[in-house]
């Protein structure tokens, strides 16, 4: 589901309280008037000068969407602060003026404005705590804007501004404020992190726009870079692309001038409320007020995944994400890894160095430029940039200095020719692959050059020859099948011919080998039985053991629907998914080949008294991770999405080292269901790992398949199946899970068996992320992506689980279905339910 669905999810709750579009306002003319009228009751949005505010009193913006006021964070009631915040929700706090000095002598606070116009939060005893620190003296009123602002205009010379709240950020972006610099007087608006939820002292994580190349968002932890956005590209921060696709709600915009270089988004009339947070850990956070359900959505958070922690990869190395390795990192072409054994240890930062050193213009041959395409663009600091010069001009200016060893388009804007580029001195860092990404130039040797131009003359003759093979096999193919619609259809023949060229390593093995592999499909050779159909062991060419599903009949599927989605899932390889190896066609008979993995399934493993002993904590762990990375290479690979729609224990296979492979993935489509549609009249899949939207309503997403990892993380942990049918009180694991886990009990979650080996933080950790993966509302479910981050980084903040409704709500219904379904089969068994 992109950041689009989401956004236009939160859209479709009701209007927000500061921002009525229009036609509302029309509407409910009347229910404005009397928000306006209470609001004025209560408290004025101005202090006048010479007035003040005592604690308990407040200032509130004319509509009524902010609060001026005292208040205690949760659990510190001895600790007064002045602070503004969301009025509908008081936790909102957007800005805090004493961060560092807290009121002690409780509510004797007050907030004068001096004759000289000049802000003072004075204690009990009349000191000054915190004050504005204006340099103009003349009489001025205070005034709280609708946007969160608190300004102070000077009451003659037209209400001039001389102090605003907005020009000394807190942890909050609102929209309208400045995320930058004055490059003049090096004055900065930036975001400074809360010590801890409870406690506005400034932390040390901190967000700034670094301007020493081209402009970048950098948050800090301490003195170490955590992330950056990546340079502004004229339409977005060349590392979040996504920025583009939300434009709609958040105009977001770069202001370059003489005395300011600063990040501003503004929220257009049907954007949901928003704020842009900096959290205790250093991760920002776009929160999106949801008015229907009073709660904040996360929109968007960054870092969002490994690839955005800073030189990730080290100098000249690239980050992929969407990788089948494990190993995010990899080279620039032309660049080696400097450590390689260190490298295989994910200790990546040591970054790469080149094979062959720069000749530098000074032999008979020269370097080049190789073109790392859709990246986000390396650290811009200790750069040239140069707004007037074209891509063109760069490469020749960039190629006559030695130490140049990349540049790139500076402003994409009309296609990146004419509009200013930068140019890279001695390394490039932090470089990622992201959707939309740009092009970077690196500088490599004349030689290194040659060979990969070898390489590119292979890369565009080989596919130009295979599709002219394939296009001559395709037109065979189709006078072959032209003349077999006259005939009667001779089965033996069709495997041979179905075979295009281009599908060699998926071997067609004949139904005759199958037939002697199986010993003619025999009960002895049978693994078990699943909705789409029956799962046979074999022995082919002798020695070579493998799995072999007999699809069940009635796919409805052509042969060639059949063979395409075939050879795209054999494509898909990943150590955390079965392989596929090869399929065979007879007449109406499909088959399919996996590898076959001697260990069982991970069910017989979790819910067996015995061999529940085998998995111990870090087990178990590795196991939710391999789940987790499968799944998201299902998901996210650029060539195909696939959603499982039935993950559970069962089709879970562990290898000899207890490494999860995830098996029976792609079944929807190699047995013809629709994958684009979101909406299915076929709902597979098993009850109890179902989400609640599918099973009730047959619409399915890569977040239906989140929720069956929620539940599987659960019982991983629990050793508890779903349906719990020994622990009374609570319908089932879920119920069980929210009830610990709201009451600070989770460990008790905890499978007994694992009490010597677990560590607290990663299982509660676990189950607080299940927790978050069987919500009810796939919109509040996290992507995989999000998932994985979350196992591997401990220090990601976790968002509060909703209690997962649809059981306490709806399982009643599930479960009876479940027991009429399931009495003639056995526990390896698919439910298939048809025609809903
Ligand atoms: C606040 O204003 C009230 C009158 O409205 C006045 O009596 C009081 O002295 C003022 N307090 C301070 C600290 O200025
Ligand atoms: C003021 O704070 C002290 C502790 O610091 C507390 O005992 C007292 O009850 C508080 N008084 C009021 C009026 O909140
Ligand atoms: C606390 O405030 C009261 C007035 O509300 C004042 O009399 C007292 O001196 C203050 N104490 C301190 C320690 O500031
Ligand atoms: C007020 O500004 C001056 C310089 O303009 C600075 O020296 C002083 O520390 C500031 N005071 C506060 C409380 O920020
Ligand atoms: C944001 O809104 C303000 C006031 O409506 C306007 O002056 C400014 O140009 C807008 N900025 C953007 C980026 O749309
Ligand atoms: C090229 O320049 C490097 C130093 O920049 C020098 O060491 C090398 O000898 C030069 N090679 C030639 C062929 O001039
Ligand atoms: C830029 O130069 C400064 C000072 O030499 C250094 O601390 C910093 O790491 C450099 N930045 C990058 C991205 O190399
Ligand atoms: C090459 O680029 C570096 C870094 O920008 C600069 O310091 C140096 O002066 C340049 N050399 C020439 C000959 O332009």
């Amino acid at each position: 589901m992109s950041i689009w669905h989401l956004a236009s999810s939160i859209i479709m709750g009701a209007p927000t309280t500061n921002r009525f579009p229009n036609h509302l306002a029309m509407i409910f003319p009347v229910l404005l008037l009397f928000l306006r009228a209470s609001a004025a009751a209560i408290a004025s949005d101005t202090l006048n000068n010479g007035g003040n505010i005592t604690d308990g009193e407040t200032l509130v913006s004319a509509a009524g969407s902010f609060t001026l006021g005292f208040f205690s964070p949760t659990g510190v009631p001895a600790k007064r602060y002045l602070g503004i915040w969301f009025t509908a929700s008081p936790d909102a706090v957007c800005w805090v003026a004493n961060r560092d000095t807290p009121l002690s002598n409780n509510t004797s606070g007050v907030l004068v404005i001096a004759s000289t116009g000049i802000l003072r939060l004075l204690d009990g005893s009349g000191q000054t705590a915190w004050s504005s620190n204006t340099t103009r003296s003349a009489p001025a009123v205070a005034q709280l804007l609708d946007t969160g602002n608190l300004v102070v205009r000077e009451q003659s010379s037209g209400g001039e501004v001389q102090w605003q709240s907005f020009d000394h950020p807190s942890n909050t972006l609102l929209a309208g404020m400045r995320l930058g610099m004055d490059p003049q007087t090096g004055a900065e608006w930036s975001l400074t992190s809360w010590r801890a939820p409870n406690d506005p002292t400034p932390g040390d994580c901190r967000r700034v726009m670094d301007t020493r190349g081209l402009p970048d968002c950098v948050s800090w932890q301490g003195n170490v870079k955590k992330y950056r956005t990546g340079p502004w590209n004229g339409l977005w921060f060349s590392g979040v692309p996504e920025m583009a696709s939300y434009s709609e709600l958040f105009s977001n915009q770069v202001v370059v001038r003489p005395d300011e270089i600063a990040y501003i988004f503004n929220a257009t009339a049907d954007a949901p409320f928003s704020r842009l947070v900096l959290n205790e850990v250093g991760t920002l956070l776009r929160l999106a007020w949801d008015p229907a359900s009073r709660v904040w959505n996360t929109f968007a958070q960054a870092p969002r995944d490994v690839c955005d922690d800073y030189a990730m990869c080290g100098a000249f190395g690239l980050c992929n994400v969407n990788t089948a390795s494990t190993l995010f990192c990899s080279c620039v072409v032309g660049f080696s890894p400097v450590n390689p054994s260190q490298w295989s240890m994910r200790e990546s930062g040591g970054g790469c160095r080149r094979n062959v050193p720069l000749e530098c213009g000074n032999g008979t041959t020269t370097d080049g430029f190789m073109v790392v395409r859709g990246v986000k663009l390396p650290d811009t600091d200790n750069t040239t940039v140069d707004m007037s010069a074209t891509l063109d001009q760069c490469r020749a200016r960039c190629f006559a200095n030695c130490s140049c060893v990349a540049y790139a388009a500076a402003d994409i804007r009309g296609g990146g020719a004419g509009s200013g580029c930068v140019m890279w001195t001695n390394y490039i860092v932090d470089v990622r692959y992201v959707d939309k990404g740009q092009d970077l130039y690196v500088r490599l040797a004349k030689s290194e050059f040659a060979k990969e131009k070898r390489m590119d003359v292979a890369r565009i003759v080989l596919p130009v020859l295979a599709s002219v093979l394939a296009l001559t096999a395709a037109c065979l193919y189709l006078v072959w099948i032209c003349r077999l619609r006259g005939q009667r259809r001779n089965n033996n023949v069709q495997k041979k011919e179905i075979l295009g060229d281009e599908n060699l390593e998926l071997p067609f093995v004949s139904f005759g080998d199958i037939v002697t592999a199986t010993n003619n499909f025999s009960e002895a050779n049978m693994l078990g039985q699943g909705g789409f159909g029956k799962v046979y062991k074999g022995m082919l060419d002798k020695n070579k053991e493998v799995a072999i599903k007999r699809l069940g009949e009635g796919s409805g599927q052509g042969v060639e629907e059949f063979r395409n989605e075939v050879v795209l899932i054999a494509k898909l390889q990943h150590r955390n998914l079965v392989r596929l190896l090869g399929c065979c066609i007879h007449g109406d008979e499909k088959l399919l080949i996996y590898e076959y993995l001697p260990n069982k399934s991970l069910d017989s493993f979790i819910f067996d008294a015995a061999s529940k002993k085998v998995l111990d904590w870090p087990t178990r762990f590795q196991i939710i991770k391999g789940i987790s990375r499968g799944l998201l290479y299902l998901h996210q690979d650029s060539r195909l999405t696939i959603i499982h729609r039935d993950l559970k224990p069962s089709n879970i296979l562990l290898d000899a080292d207890m490494s999860p492979k995830i098996s029976d993935f792609g079944m929807a489509r190699i047995f013809g269901g629709n994958q684009h549609e979101a909406n299915t009249n076929r709902v597979v899949g098993t009850y109890g790992y179902m989400s609640p939207e599918y099973a009730m309503d047959g619409v399915f997403s890569v977040k239906s398949d989140t929720y069956s990892f929620g539940v599987i993380l659960l019982e991983i942990i629990s050793g508890l199946k779903i349906s719990l049918t020994h622990i009374t009180n609570f319908p089932n694991l879920l119920a069980y899970a929210w009830s610990l886990w709201k009451e600070g009990k989770a460990m008790n979650l905890v499978d007994s068996s694992l009490l010597g080996s677990c560590s607290p933080n990663e299982a509660l950790r676990c189950i607080h992320i299940g927790l978050l993966c069987v919500q009810d509302n796939p919109n509040g479910r996290p992507l995989m992506s999000s998932v994985v981050f979350m196992l591997e980084n401990e220090t990601t903040a976790l968002s509060i689980p909703k209690q997962p409704v649809y059981f306490s709500q709806r399982y009643s219904e599930a479960q009876e279905t479940r027991e009429n379904t399931s009495s003639s089969m056995s526990n390896m068994d698919l439910t298939v339910l048809e025609g809903r």
